[in-house]
């Protein structure tokens, strides 16, 4: 029997006899079929948020509301079968993502195409797998998706990416609404004027409206009302000069997630329903119809369906300094705390002992010091090899993030879904790692 706890998140109970449990799943039973490090996934959850997101949207824009999954957040094959089977379109940046949906069977007409910096071999590949919609980030770019577009006889769908000026208060590698962002083409400038005329006189295009993204792990609620409003303005504003309608307005992924207990946890449907009533009355106010409009989540799907476990090797103590315990994975399967110091709930797998004070630097096996997924993590005085240890909350960027840094191996990833638990992606071999050396 699994008992209720109060953990960041509602897939995390312990056992009866205090073993914690993920999705319903006693974890060392994960362990010793999977190994570690692992990566596990709940289904269900993943299912869950993709249901309030679309239940969101629809109630409060209508049927024509789309949500597309961000899939760098996390993207393997599994994952573009649960996003057609709920219903969802997807964000792709690659030609690697593009073919993994496409292996998967995702219908990619409900794929639109991100990324700065689009070559003309992932234009033509694109096109070639019948990706719906681009979005088209600069005039050069633009350009060169026309040029192909008439090469191949076609009109291509495009969205263009606007940069609304808005500082979303996140950390700095992840702030992209801001006027001098890399990404986009701003309307202070003048430049989202320019590109929206050019994009209008091209035969290759068919524009279709406009794309923002102020950000990722914004809490700030307000920075989605403010973002919609200049882009709904900005729409307005482009109907009046160049008498053209957008049909479609996407308003990007970013909602944060819960990683540790101080931080809140948004309430989406309640967000999405705040934005909608908003820009409905604005959209009244300025006498045009309302685009339709999409979001696209990426952390807020998959961030809290994910947890890595993983298995201690050394505890050292280093008497009136510090004490490590490092585990079998590192900056490898999670560099997010080395590039961001981004914060973690660590957990022991084991039940809870009475004195649970001593703070560990939990760190990785890599050759390098910055090998660390969390400071200060409290954990049992008597940590020892063979100890399994989770990381909560990293189903997202972190097995897309992933790397093969000194040659190891990425974890295997595991699904989990009413209490049962299958392998989605297999654990990296040293055979896999040495397959594309010649
Ligand atoms: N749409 C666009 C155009 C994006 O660039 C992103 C994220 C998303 C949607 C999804 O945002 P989300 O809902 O996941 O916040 N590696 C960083 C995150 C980079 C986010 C990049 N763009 C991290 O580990 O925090």
């Amino acid at each position: 029997m699994i008992t209720k706890n109060k953990f960041i998140c509602e897939n995390i109970s312990r056992t009866e006899a205090g073993e914690l449990a993920f999705a319903g799943v006693p974890l060392s039973c994960m362990a010793r079929e999977y190994s570690t490090p692992l990566y596990l996934f709940d289904e269900d959850r993943i299912r869950e948020r993709c249901r309030t997101y679309l239940r969101a949207v629809r109630d409060g824009f209508g049927l024509g509301a789309k949500v597309l999954y961000a899939s760098k957040a996390a993207s393997f094959k599994r994952l573009y079968e649960i996003m057609r089977e709920e219903g969802m379109g997807i964000d792709v940046v690659s030609t690697g993502e593009i073919f993994t949906a496409y292996s998967a069977g995702f219908p990619l007409e409900s794929a639109y195409f991100h990324s700065n910096n689009k070559t003309d071999r992932d234009i033509e590949y694109a096109m070639e797998h019948g990706v719906g919609t681009f979005v088209v980030d600069n005039e050069e770019e633009l350009l060169a998706i026309n040029e192909i577009a008439i090469s191949r006889g076609i009109r291509q769908r495009v969205l263009l990416r606007i940069t609304p000026g808005i500082d979303p208060h996140t950390y700095a590698a992840v702030s992209t609404g801001k006027v001098d962002s890399k990404f986009g083409s701003a309307i202070e400038t003048g430049q989202a004027d320019a590109i929206t005329a050019l994009a209008l006189s091209l035969d290759g295009i068919e524009l279709r409206g406009f794309h923002c993204h102020v950000g990722s792990q914004v809490f700030d609620s307000d920075v989605y009302i403010r973002a919609a409003e200049v882009m709904l303005r900005y729409v307005a504003h482009i109907n009046d000069k160049y008498a053209f309608l957008a049909a479609e307005l996407d308003l990007g992924g970013g909602y944060g997630v819960r990683y540790v207990e101080e931080q809140p946890e948004i309430d989406i449907a309640a967000n999405i329903a705040e934005v909608a009533e908003y820009m409905n009355a604005l959209a009244d106010k300025l006498g045009i119809p309302m685009p339709q409009v999409a979001f696209e989540p990426g952390r807020s799907i998959v961030a809290d369906a994910g947890l890595t476990l993983y298995t201690v090797g050394t505890v050292k103590r280093i008497p009136g300094y510090k004490t490590y315990v490092s585990v079998d994975g590192g900056m490898t399967d999670n560099p997010r705390f080395a590039l961001y110091g981004a914060q973690y709930t660590i957990l022991p797998v084991a039940a809870p002992t009475p004195d649970n004070s001593v703070e560990c630097s939990v760190v990785g096996r890599c050759c390098e010091s910055g090998d660390i997924i969390q400071e200060s993590v409290p954990l049992p005085p008597d940590m020892k090899r063979g100890d399994l240890i989770a990381c909560l909350t990293t189903g997202a960027y972190n097995y897309s993030m992933a790397s093969n840094y000194n040659r190891l191996g990425r974890p295997a990833v595991v699904m989990l879904s009413g209490g049962k638990s299958y392998l989605a992606v297999k654990r990296e071999t040293e055979e896999d790692i040495t397959s594309l050396d010649v």
